[in-house]
């Protein structure tokens, strides 16, 4: 797959440049339709519910939208589970992608913004196939404990889809993470020398800051 790929193999001529634009083209093309293991990072955030201690959790989610264009990435999440609440408290967050196909594993460090409610839900929701509109449906609490196995699935709807109008309560329980990236790592594992490399953006909206990294 690489040699297909020439951006993905970084030679002589291989820039950090043309690496960061390989970067966002996987993270938009894995955001879309097709297969890519990109499209389910982990997710990393902050537990600060101890705040002697803290503590770092981490779960798999969809990448729902990149943007090349202003560093953002997209993911979604039940409005009142543990991620949510971690977010709010700290907002931030460090998303792992990994490749297994390609061997490469980035790495992007962001801001987080919780939308539930506001316009930017609502863009999200409208675009969300019914299947994914049923997980808001939830009638408990996500990460509740529960003495019996309990899917917690919206009474009536076992076994089938919601229509349009039926899934719109779930709406409530909708929340938009919009990721603003500000770092990348690059590390592509390769027999003949492994390649990394950090992107920061620029606060003030010039170009991103690119060096190698030692492996
Ligand atoms: C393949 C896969 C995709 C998932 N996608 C999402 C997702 O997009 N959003 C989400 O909130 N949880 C998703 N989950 C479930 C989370 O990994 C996690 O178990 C759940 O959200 C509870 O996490 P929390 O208690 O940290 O909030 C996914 C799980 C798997 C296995």
């Amino acid at each position: 797959m690489p040699q297909t790929e020439p951006f993905l193999v970084p030679g002589d001529d291989a820039t950090l440049a043309s690496i960061l634009a390989a970067a966002w083209s996987l993270l938009e093309r894995a955001a879309g339709r097709a297969p890519e293991d990109w499209r389910w990072p982990v997710l990393a955030s902050v537990d600060s519910r101890d705040p002697e201690r803290g503590a770092a959790d981490a779960r798999v989610v969809v990448l729902r939208r990149a943007d090349a264009r202003d560093w953002t990435l997209e993911v979604h999440g039940d409005a009142r589970s543990h991620k949510l609440a971690q977010l709010r408290a700290a907002p931030r967050a460090c998303l792992v992608f990994h490749d297994r196909t390609r061997e490469l594993q980035l790495r992007a460090w962001a801001d987080a913004s919780v939308h539930v409610g506001d316009a930017t839900a609502r863009r999200a929701w409208d675009a969300l196939h019914a299947a994914s509109r049923r997980a808001y449906l939830a009638p408990r609490t996500p990460g509740e404990p529960t003495a019996q196995p309990d899917a917690n699935q919206p009474p009536g709807l076992e076994g089938r889809l919601p229509g349009v109008a039926e899934s719109e309560p779930g709406f409530a329980s909708f929340a938009a993470i919009v990721l603003r990236v500000h770092a990348l790592e690059w590390l592509r594992l390769d027999r003949a020398g492994h390649h990394r490399a950090r992107f920061d953006a620029d606060p003030a909206g010039g170009a991103p800051a690119m060096r190698w990294v030692r492996p």
